[in-house]
């Protein structure tokens, strides 16, 4: 445990861009330290949050096919799982040869179809781990020209990590993609500076409610009028239904399947 902690303070210690998010997990662990007790009653009680938000979810959730129908209002004539079938079986079987295991992709036909739906040419995401999401977006935006996607992602704490984000992505596609590889909190901010005006984004990094409630209001801000909000894994905690009601919207809430179980994906369009 205590050897884990010193390995993570030393990846951090090599990568300056990484310090204020390093000052913010120490704060945290420190935090947690001192007030234990309340910190194991706060899991549990996040587990019942979970809960409550997955009724809350399942009880407006409609299926991939139907939000893309109601959203776009048309049946997409070729889904991106057959359109990019063969790369998208390549790309797996390139993950399943790295020794590196990282995060699961979001709602791709979801992803790819409402970026051709609103014919985006600047995008942002977070969270790229393999990076099946901006392969996804990549492959809608560069077929329409002076398209761009800015990333940010936090590498996983292991020395290889970094040289397998993004490893998904060809090399062809990558001359209208920026990685911005540290935290939200400050990546962000420089990907706003860099596309201050978007038609689609992409949330899927940090987890936490407040670090949910701090990214989604400034990629709303920055969405142009029509354009698409996706968030993945909204059924974690409250963030998504709060920040809907917050901007006083009503958003799509799409059921995903994922491994042996399913996942909600939150839209709204602007
Ligand atoms: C679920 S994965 C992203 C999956 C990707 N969107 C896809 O569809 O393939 C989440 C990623 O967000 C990164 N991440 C976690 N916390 C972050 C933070 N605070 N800022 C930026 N990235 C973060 C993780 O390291 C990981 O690479």
């Amino acid at each position: 445990m205590i050897d884990s902690s010193f390995q993570n303070f030393l990846w951090f210690l090599r990568r300056p861009k990484m310090y204020p998010e390093m000052i913010r997990r120490l704060g945290r662990k420190i935090g947690s330290i001192f007030g234990l007790e309340r910190e194991q009653r706060t899991s549990e009680a996040r587990w019942r949050i979970k809960e409550k938000t997955r009724h809350w979810c399942a009880l407006k959730a409609v299926d991939t096919e139907t939000a893309i129908l109601k959203i776009t209002g048309k049946s997409p004539t070729v889904k991106f799982s057959e359109k990019f079938k063969d790369l998208i079986e390549e790309q797996q079987k390139l993950i399943e040869s790295i020794p590196n295991r990282m995060g699961g992709q979001g709602n791709l036909e979801i992803i790819y179809q409402l970026a051709e739906y609103v014919r985006a040419t600047r995008a942002i995401e977070t969270g790229v781990s393999y990076g099946w999401s901006s392969l996804t977006l990549l492959l809608s935006l560069n077929e329409r020209e002076g398209s761009q996607l800015v990333s940010t992602d936090l590498p996983y704490f292991s020395e290889h990590s970094e040289s397998y984000v993004g490893c998904v992505v060809p090399d062809r596609l990558k001359s209208i993609w920026t990685i911005l590889p540290y935290a939200d909190r400050e990546a962000l901010i420089d990907a706003l500076k860099i596309l201050p005006q978007i038609d689609l984004c992409h949330y899927d990094s940090d987890k936490f409610y407040q670090g949910k409630m701090w990214a989604y209001p400034l990629l709303w801000q920055a969405l142009k009028p029509g354009g698409i909000f996706i968030a993945d894994d909204i059924d974690d905690d409250f963030a998504f239904r709060d920040f809907c009601e917050e901007i006083d919207r009503p958003p799509w809430i799409v059921e995903t399947p994922f491994t042996n179980d399913i996942k909600y994906v939150g839209i709204l369009v602007k």
